[in-house]
């Protein structure tokens, strides 16, 4: 641990906002010795090496989402946390650009919601997409007045539409989960040892260069023994992971394009945040559209397809200074319903003290 981070979980004050504000200072830059790269192969005693379940799915399921045969994934654990489950980057080469798309084409349409939808009418934010193609074409978002709906995007919900206010999901507000992104989340949490996982909602975050994401823990889901399923894309994040207490000291590691986190048993309700975004180590070979890709939409039963170039022109522009992070979650457990909605809360005596049970406590979202 270099001294300056030393330091500061000495104090024992509130060590995770001291780590935090660390990693987010400018000036200066921080060191950033002390974050775990899980990329590489030398691996310090604080992680452990994860066994998974190459069984559980198919080389050929797999590929049709264009992940590698699971018994070629890396998988760690981090010491005192079991259930945290990091997967180096276990998409095939070339299939990454499909999922990039899907994040920024396809899952902010209707019925999906997004930020923009909370200050604009719903035809103004219709085609977010091609409403930005020509913006984006012109110059660099630097040089030009406005900035386009794609570069105001900050989240996008899927299924039971997370209600930020509220803290809550609920079963009036629910449209259909992405069929692509749910076979995606099913193999890897199937392959994490967790049959049956049910993709029922999904938070979409896009982080710009300077964007963070501050402590909380994801509680608002009413079954938490299900794992919390997390995908990244494009820039790098610094990741901290806390305890069970949000004072407890966090590990920093380093979120790649293509890792995968699972949250999952003691480590579904661990307090973690991105303080921020660095550059992607070079330029991601993953990220480039070539002949696997095309190789890919070949396959019977492929989910991912190729994509054309003049999309991911636009993406891979869009991810050079970007990070898209998608959190698949499951809301209820088998057979269960969602407790009485507010309007019947009022009715109804001695509920306050449970309607407060379920919160996600979140001081910022991803915010620039
Ligand atoms: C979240 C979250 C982390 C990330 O959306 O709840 O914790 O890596 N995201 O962006
Ligand atoms: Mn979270």
């Amino acid at each position: 641990m270099n001294k300056m981070a030393a330091s500061m979980v000495q104090t024992g004050e509130d060590a995770f906002r001291k780590i935090f504000k660390y990693y987010k200072r400018r000036n200066p830059p921080p060191d950033f010795s002390d974050v775990l790269d899980f990329s590489k192969t030398t691996l310090l005693d604080k992680v452990v090496a994860v066994t998974l379940n190459p069984a559980a799915v198919s080389d050929v399921e797999a590929a049709t989402v264009g992940l590698q045969p699971v018994r070629s994934w890396r998988a760690f654990s981090l010491q005192g946390h079991p259930g945290f489950i990091f997967i180096c980057n276990p998409f095939l080469p070339g299939s990454q650009p499909f999922w990039v798309r899907q994040c920024l084409k396809t899952y902010p349409q209707k019925p999906n919601v997004c930020n923009l939808d909370m200050h604009m009418c719903p035809t103004d934010t219709q085609d977010i997409w091609g409403k930005s193609l020509r913006g984006l074409s012109v110059l660099p978002s630097a040089k030009r007045q406005e900035k386009t709906l794609l570069e105001r995007l900050r989240w996008v919900t899927l299924g039971y539409h997370y209600n930020w206010d509220a803290k809550t999901y609920s079963a009036d507000h629910y449209t259909p989960f992405p069929a692509d992104l749910q076979t995606l989340s099913v193999q890897i949490t199937a392959a994490c040892g967790f049959p049956g996982f049910s993709p029922e909602a999904g938070i979409l975050n896009y982080y710009r260069s300077d964007s963070s994401l501050g402590i909380h823990v994801d509680e608002s889901e009413l079954d938490h023994s299900r794992p919390l399923l997390s995908l990244s894309f494009g820039q790098t994040a610094i990741f901290l992971l806390g305890g069970l207490c949000r004072k407890d000291p966090p590990a920093a590691l380093y979120m790649h394009s293509g890792d995968v986190m699972v949250m999952s048993g003691q480590s579904r309700l661990l307090y973690h945040a991105v303080p921020r975004i660095v550059p992607a180590p070079q330029r991601h070979p993953d990220l480039e559209v070539d002949s696997h890709n095309l190789a890919l939409s070949r396959q019977d039963g492929a989910v991912v397809e190729s994509v054309s170039e003049e999309d991911w022109a636009v993406c891979s522009r869009y991810i050079q200074s970007s990070r898209v992070n998608v959190t698949v979650r499951q809301v209820l457990g088998p057979g269960q319903s969602f407790p009485q909605t507010s309007t019947d809360v009022k009715q109804t005596a001695h509920s306050t003290e449970e309607g407060q049970s379920g919160k996600r406590k979140r001081s910022e979202t991803a915010q620039t």
